[in-house]
């Protein structure tokens, strides 16, 4: 797909990570660690346009006038379970992010989201608002999740996910044509249970070893 408010992170490390994470032999540990890792990656770049201010300090030898980020603290919004994976690598690199958490399970028949968690912090309309989940499948519950955060008042969002299946991306990019996509891969359909094919399985049981 071509779209310039979709970003395919091409880095090789990136790549190389994911390429062990779909391994099926890849172990809980390992698959934990790995999109911890790759949660630094693509915080990296969803970060890169961030405004910064300029101020003075002093270093050791003289004073300067140097860069540091400006505006409110920003905020990730994780979908639940498997967004806090990603999560954890991204507040690694920026502590200082306030914390969402928006719950939705996928109901078996009809794949639709149904929301069972909703929190956000305040002033979301004063915030950059990342939201993440590693897998956009139907793009259902990514399309529904960023929907009720801009019912919050958030007006910039952005959503990174680790793989994208082209009709869920397709989905998605339709319904919120002003919300920026990062993920590491667009992989090639979905099965017909909503599954990413090649894709790595289910990305919250292989995170936390349940079945
Ligand atoms: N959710 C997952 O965890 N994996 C998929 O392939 C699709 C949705």
């Amino acid at each position: 797909m071509s779209n310039r408010n979709v970003t395919v992170v091409s880095h090789p490390l990136v790549q190389h990570k994911l390429t062990l994470m779909r391994d099926v032999t890849a172990p809980t540990s390992l698959f934990r660690t790995l999109l911890r890792e790759i949660g630094h990656l693509l915080c990296y770049e969803v970060c890169r346009d961030l405004e910064t201010t300029t101020v003075e300090i002093d270093t050791p030898l003289e004073r300067m006038s140097a860069p540091k980020l400006e505006g409110k603290k920003l905020c990730f919004v994780s979908i639940l379970r498997a967004g806090n994976g990603l999560l954890d690598g991204m507040l690694e690199l920026v502590p200082s992010a306030r914390v969402g958490h928006v719950g939705l399970y996928r109901e078996p028949e009809t794949l639709a989201p149904v929301e069972y968690y909703i929190k956000l912090p305040d002033n979301m309309d004063q915030r950059l608002c990342i939201v993440v989940d590693p897998m956009m499948a139907t793009g259902n519950s990514a399309t529904a999740a960023v929907q009720r955060i801009k019912d919050s008042g958030a007006a910039r969002i952005k959503f990174v996910c680790l793989l994208a299946a082209p009709e869920g991306l397709a989905n998605f990019v339709e319904t919120h044509p002003d919300v920026p996509v990062i993920t590491a891969a667009i992989d090639r359909q979905l099965d017909d249970h909503g599954y990413i094919l090649p894709g790595l399985g289910d990305a919250g049981d292989r995170l936390f070893g349940t079945k």
